[in-house]
């Protein structure tokens, strides 16, 4: 299969990492992009491939059958839907989408498609997920009847002036919502495996008034259709990294998954599962090292003509979520999922 990527930045060595580590098959990366010359010719360079400075002239003189997109999130809609329009196949960075419109737009054109989308959420794949997925649906708890997650991160300035999208309304599209926390917005929601009712969130910006546009701390309230809820705390306001805590209480135990640590809490917690690290891990310890596992898995399902499970559709529950929770922040309104879907 004919690999391209498009965005060198940060994110895109753990692409370009999995795409070498999975070349024994049939894979091969012919092309990368980047608007910034310099950063696709180090990236071509380094990966033996053909450079280009605009991604329609490489979707269209390469013909892949994979493009990868890691580029800001406001250029991850047109950008998929362009490749899609072709039917190339899609892995995305997250978000999916960053507006209700882009989200309907992305999930058509995947529907019109005979390329599949595979958005990165990669954490679905850490053993610890894993791991506690199949207990959670196993029901040796019993039926799951509330959630919390917990994300408290930190982000100073510098990160966020390392580049120019970061920290803004008009490209990031949000703060720790959308961007940080989101993976373990998204763990809660896959392991609690309900469907949510109502939205209520307040965001802030505690830490960075001076920098940022966007919030760099959410808190929320979800409730289900089954009558049961969540709450969410978010911040990167932190003073340090600490690894988010998703807790899924079932009748006869908790639940708790805390980064690669799975615990059974009834009389006391007790560890149930330890996650080994893993020998191709590459970039950001919070970027975990599962992208390598989930692209691996997408490849397959392409090459069998599979559907994949993390597609447009269903990584867009984690960002309308998000979406209204900056909805009923500013409103200070309870926003009902099913009217802000439609
Ligand atoms: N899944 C994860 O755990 C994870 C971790 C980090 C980042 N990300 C996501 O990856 C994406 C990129 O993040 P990053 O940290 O690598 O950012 P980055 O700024 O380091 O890299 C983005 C790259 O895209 C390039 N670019 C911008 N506009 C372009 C265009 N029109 N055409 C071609 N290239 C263009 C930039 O020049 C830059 O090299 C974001 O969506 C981010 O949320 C995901």
């Amino acid at each position: 299969m004919k690999i391209n990527l498009v965005g060198c930045g940060g994110i895109s060595k753990c692409h370009l990492n999995a795409i070498n580590v999975l070349k024994d098959k049939d894979i091969e990366l012919t092309a990368v992009a980047d608007i910034v010359p310099e950063r696709a010719d180090r990236a071509a360079q380094d990966n033996n491939c053909r450079a280009y400075y605009d991604y329609i002239e490489m979707l269209d003189n390469e013909k892949p059958d994979v493009v990868h997109i890691c580029t800001p999130h406001y250029l991850h809609v047109e950008m998929a839907v362009e490749a899609l329009k072709r039917n190339i196949n899609v892995v995305l960075e997250k978000p999916c989408g960053t507006s209700a419109d882009g989200l309907k737009q992305l999930i058509k054109a995947e529907e019109k498609s005979n390329g599949k989308v595979a958005v990165c959420f990669q954490n679905r794949y850490n053993s610890s997920v894993v791991f506690a997925k199949e207990l959670i649906e196993s029901k040796k708890y019993g039926d799951v009847k509330s959630a919390r997650a917990v994300v408290t991160w930190r982000r100073d300035e510098d990160y966020y002036n390392a580049d120019e999208w970061r920290g803004t309304w008009a490209q990031e599209c949000g703060g720790v919502l959308i961007n940080q926390a989101i993976h373990t917005h998204d763990l809660m929601q896959y392991l609690c495996g309900k469907t949510t009712d109502t939205v209520e969130g307040h965001i802030s910006n505690f830490h960075l008034k001076e920098t940022i546009e966007v919030e760099d701390t959410a808190s929320v309230y979800f409730t289900y259709t089954d009558g049961s809820r969540a709450v969410y705390f978010a911040t990167n306001a932190a003073g340090s990294n600490s690894d988010p805590i998703v807790e899924i209480t079932c009748e006869k135990a908790v639940v708790r998954v805390e980064g690669s640590t799975v615990y059974k809490i009834d009389n006391g917690a007790q560890v149930i599962f330890s996650q080994k690290s893993e020998s191709d891990f590459v970039g950001k310890k919070e970027w975990g090292d599962s992208h390598t596992h989930l692209i691996s898995d997408f490849y397959d399902c392409v090459r069998a003509d599979k559907p994949f499970f993390i597609n447009a559709k269903e990584a867009s529950r984690a960002v309308y979520e998000l979406l209204a929770v900056y909805e009923s922040s500013k409103s200070g309104k309870t926003i009902v999922m099913k009217d802000f879907v439609k």
